[in-house]
């Protein structure tokens, strides 16, 4: 496959769900800067104008079949899938409705699985590399995140099940597992009221790098993952976190 030093993902193409979120414009943006063509796979339309976009529920398996036919008959094939639809509900699993439960799950794990499945039998034409969600919540807990960490910790699993499955074919599966990135999610999380800009401080201090994470810091790593120089690295779960998970809180007294 073509790839020069200034555009490596030239003729390269990428597929991006949630690809009109916080993180998943910056990835688009990033991907196409590196010369792929992009498709932004979103139920909403905010997209650069050099990415397509193309309406997709990830939740729905025809809207998954209806995307591979689109990619199919216009490229005949995916390099590059990126999975980064997701929600978050912040509750603990008394207060989660089952509705609530099944929609979390539907959205950051079915989702998850439903477009990847459609989407390998044009990725196993070139081989390719899968690029999934999951979260520092899928390792550890935050408060009132019950069901939200429990789709991150089954995406992890998937990714490295998938990894097993679909190496021999030369498509790779990672998952980015990102901290506190500055997005419309995160501010969701700290909400809105006199507090919110205090948490938003504190939890800033806590991070050993002092600061939260961009979507162009997740950006630079779905670059990485996504090309030729990640040729061996599959099955991961790549934490993107400040070093935040890797500190435990000192008391001194
Ligand atoms: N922002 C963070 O701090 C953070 C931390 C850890 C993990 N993540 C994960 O990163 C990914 C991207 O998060 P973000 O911060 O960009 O969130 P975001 O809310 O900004 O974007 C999410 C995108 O997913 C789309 N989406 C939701 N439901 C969909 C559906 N049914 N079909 C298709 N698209 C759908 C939304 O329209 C939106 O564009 C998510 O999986 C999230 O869980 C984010």
């Amino acid at each position: 496959m073509n790839a020069s030093k200034d555009r490596p993902l030239r003729d390269r193409v990428a597929v991006v769900t949630g690809g009109c979120g916080g993180i998943g414009q910056a990835i688009c943006e990033r991907l196409r800067k590196e010369g792929a063509e992009v498709y932004a796979a979103d139920l909403v339309r905010q997209t650069h104008p050099d990415v397509k976009y193309l309406e997709h529920d990830v939740t729905c398996e025809q809207s998954a079949i209806d995307l591979m036919q689109h990619m199919q008959s216009h490229h005949d094939r995916i390099d590059i899938l990126v999975n980064a639809a997701g929600i978050e509900i912040e509750k603990t699993i008394e207060e989660t409705t089952l509705d609530e439960w099944n929609r979390i799950f539907a959205i950051n794990v079915t989702g998850t699985f439903l477009t990847s499945k459609y989407a390998l039998a044009l990725m196993r034409k070139t081989g390719g590399s899968i690029i999934n969600f999951g979260s520092y919540d899928g390792f550890i807990a935050d408060p009132r995140l019950s069901a939200y960490c429990a789709t991150k910790g089954a995406v992890h699993a998937l990714t490295r099940a998938m990894a097993c499955d679909h190496g021999p074919e030369k498509i790779r599966v990672n998952a980015i597992c990102p901290g506190f990135i500055d997005t419309p999610m995160l501010k969701g999380f700290f909400g809105e009221g006199s507090d919110s800009e205090r948490y938003y401080e504190a939890a800033r201090e806590v991070h050993p790098i002092r600061r939260y994470g961009t979507p162009e810091d997740v950006a630079n790593l779905v670059f990485w993952l996504a090309g030729d120089e990640a040729g061996y690295a599959t099955g991961q779960l790549w934490v993107l976190d400040g070093g935040l998970t890797a500190q435990v809180q000192q008391m001194r007294l």
